[in-house]
């Protein structure tokens, strides 16, 4: 398994982003939007076993998340525009139920997450609720390894070297979008995260990112060394 969680320190979460301006009106939804997209979408298919989780910090009302889930996702097109659409369909949902609780429609939409508290299904394999950035970190840690992709961390012959003594199948990678993470982020990292993983000298975009990361598993996976 592998997830993705990128944190969008700009990305509007409500009233809801227009489709037509999404780096601007969205606040770089784009970046999350070609993120989940390439995290997802082969040439003639889909990864099934990939989760991408959006952290959404931008006004009027942070936090929200957005999970996408491959076994369950439904309507991924390879186009930027109507993955944001499905993102903003989620938050148009999310706030319609916040503001008419007591409509029924929503109740069978709610799944309850230990962690993350109430989560509205919006469409099949998405789900957002109003976690943060500390309790995705710490959903994820609990079932998986948690590795930051940064500029500045170790290179990857030391992580594959880690991880053979530390083997678990589920790997979540954790990035930013066209900011650096805070100094609060980093420390919340610190806490749930041992591995940092640089991609190499050169800044890159996060789509990227999860581009190489897939690539450098699926070849492990070819040769069969465990990451
Ligand atoms: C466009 S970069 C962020 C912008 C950059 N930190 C800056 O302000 O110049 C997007 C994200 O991709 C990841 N990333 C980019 N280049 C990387 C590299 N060489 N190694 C590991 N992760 C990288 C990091 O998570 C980074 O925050």
């Amino acid at each position: 398994m592998r997830n993705f969680i990128i944190v969008g320190h700009r990305a509007v979460t409500y009233p809801p982003f227009s489709l037509n301006d999404l780096p601007g009106t969205g606040g770089r939804v784009d970046i999350l939007a070609r993120s989940i997209n390439v995290a997802f979408l082969l040439s003639h298919g889909m990864r099934e076993g990939v989760e991408v989780t959006t952290v959404l910090l931008g006004p009027e009302d942070p936090p929200k998340n957005i999970r996408f889930i491959g076994t369950e996702l439904k309507y991924l097109n390879p186009d930027e525009r109507s993955t944001g659409a499905l993102s903003r369909n989620a938050l148009i949902k999310y706030n319609t139920m916040k503001t008419n609780p007591e409509k029924k429609q929503f109740e069978r939409s709610l799944v309850q997450n230990d962690i993350l508290g109430n989560e509205l299904r919006s469409s099949p394999g998405v789900y957002i609720s109003n976690s943060g950035f500390a309790e995705i970190l710490r959903y994820y840690s609990e079932h998986s390894i948690l590795v930051c992709l940064i500029e500045k961390g170790s290179d990857l012959s030391n992580l594959t070297e880690q991880l053979k003594n530390n083997y678990k199948q589920n790997l979540t990678f954790i990035l930013s979008d066209d900011k650096d993470f805070t100094a609060e982020e980093e420390d919340l990292i610190n806490k749930y995260s041992k591995f940092s993983l640089s991609l190499g000298p050169q800044t890159l975009h996060s789509d990227h990112c999860i581009i190489l990361i897939h690539n450098i598993l699926d070849n492990l996976e070819i040769k069969n060394i465990k990451p």
